[in-house]
């Protein structure tokens, strides 16, 4: 009896303490359709910048010195951060959240769909377009729900979190989880997005005490196919096809290889790689890479990395650029590298050339992904290959750009 009573008290303190659960979202939409990906006019390529970012959204361990920036200075995250907007994000998707339009960059390395919000300090959001939950009718708070995507660098942004109607192209979600920024660092100040669109898996969605689904898990049961396409040519406007794959959009055939999703990511083997003309295949077992529209360059193992630029003359690494420079009139291999279990992809010599440095040193496209095992494959990967990303399997589909 005693003991049914305790269960009954402690039944009804964890139905106190517990979040209600977000309520289930409702899919409308076309079968297949394409929203533009647009080329941010402002954006600056400062292949430094590109890569601390990738290694703080990462967690990447360097395997080599690095800028003084890298070890945490001046990038506490605070609610009044200030930068003004320009470079840091390359592509950015008008998407409608409850009524309001926002510049969001889509990410296939996370799965949290955040917006700058009214909560933040205006000193953080001046230059942004962000959203005020009581400008929206549709808006429904998720009481005691939280998210947060900080860096062990003190870089990243938190906040609180509520459903939206949520219309990206041709696909309205109704009660999508959308998640308000109240704190931001510096870096998300300075890039010109308005927040991001996390399409990854839901299993490294940050809201607690429930995870959320991403807007593409949401929305594919109302798609032709369960997918999406990401086609993001080098310096120009793109687009992300939801539920086909547009022919015009790359050429040959689509090579599939399969995803173990089991780390959050669309992640496959990657265990070879070949330099230049050279039919010389070097193998680096156990390796994967993912496929990361939210990191800018190709970071890979560093046994990939320092046999590439090998083959560059004048290449060195330079800890106060985080990674290998050479001369801007260096001849530059190609670089190939095995997705899957059978092919390669290729990226054109003229994409291994980031842009400049200092002076007439230029910054390399491929840098090391630290330590751990897994490359890192960003938009110069894209801007030579249309990307896939379908839900069955799951598996990642690659052909070359058009
Ligand atoms: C590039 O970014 C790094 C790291 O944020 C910064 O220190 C550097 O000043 C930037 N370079 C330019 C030319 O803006």
């Amino acid at each position: 009896m005693l003991s049914s009573i305790t269960t009954i008290l402690a039944l009804a303190a964890a139905a106190r303490a517990a979040p209600a659960p977000a309520p289930a979202a409702e899919i409308s939409g076309l079968p297949t359709f394409s929203v533009p990906a647009v080329h941010n006019s402002n954006f600056v390529r400062n292949g430094t910048a590109a890569l601390l970012k990738a290694y703080a959204k990462h967690g990447l361990t360097p395997t080599r010195e690095m800028p003084s920036e890298f070890y945490g200075l001046g990038k506490r995250q605070d609610s009044s951060a200030t930068a003004s907007p320009a470079g840091g994000v390359e592509y950015l998707v008008p998407v409608s959240v409850g009524g309001q339009t926002l510049n969001l960059d889509f990410d296939t390395g996370s799965s949290d769909l955040w917006v700058f919000s009214s909560q933040l300090a205006a000193s953080s959001r001046s230059g942004h377009s962000y959203y005020t939950s009581s400008k929206s009718t549709t808006y429904s708070a998720l009481s005691g729900y939280t998210w947060d995507i900080s860096y062990a660098d003190g870089s990243g942004a938190s906040g609180n979190v509520g459903t939206d109607t949520v219309v990206i192209g041709g696909t309205t979600v109704k009660k999508q989880a959308v998640e308000l920024a109240t704190k931001v660092s510096s870096t998300f100040v300075s890039d010109s997005s308005d927040g991001l669109v996390g399409l990854a898996f839901d299993s490294i969605n940050t809201v607690s005490p429930v995870q959320q689904k991403t807007f593409f898990t949401n929305a594919k049961s109302s798609l032709n196919a369960a997918l999406f396409s990401a086609y993001l040519p080098f310096n120009a406007d793109g687009t992300y096809d939801f539920g086909y794959t547009d022919s015009s959009h790359y050429t040959g055939t689509i090579e599939y290889a399969t995803v173990d999703s089991s780390n959050g990511f669309w992640e496959f083997p990657s265990t070879g790689y070949k330099i230049g003309t050279s039919s010389t295949v070097h193998t680096i077992s156990g390796q994967t890479g993912i496929a990361d529209t939210g990191t800018t360059l190709i970071l890979t193992a560093d046994a990939m990395v320092t046999a590439y630029y090998a083959q560059v003359s004048g290449a060195t690494y330079s800890s106060s650029a985080g990674g290998y420079i050479f001369p801007c009139s260096a001849t530059l291999p190609t670089l190939s590298f095995k997705i899957g279990p059978t092919y390669y992809a290729t990226i054109p010599a003229s994409l291994m050339n980031f842009g400049t440095y200092s002076g007439s040193k230029c910054f390399g496209s491929l840098q090391s992904a630290g330590g751990g095992s897994q490359n890192i494959y960003g938009d110069v990967f894209f801007n030579a290959y249309y990307g896939v990303f379908s839900a069955t399997g799951p598996k990642f589909g690659f052909a070359p750009i058009a």
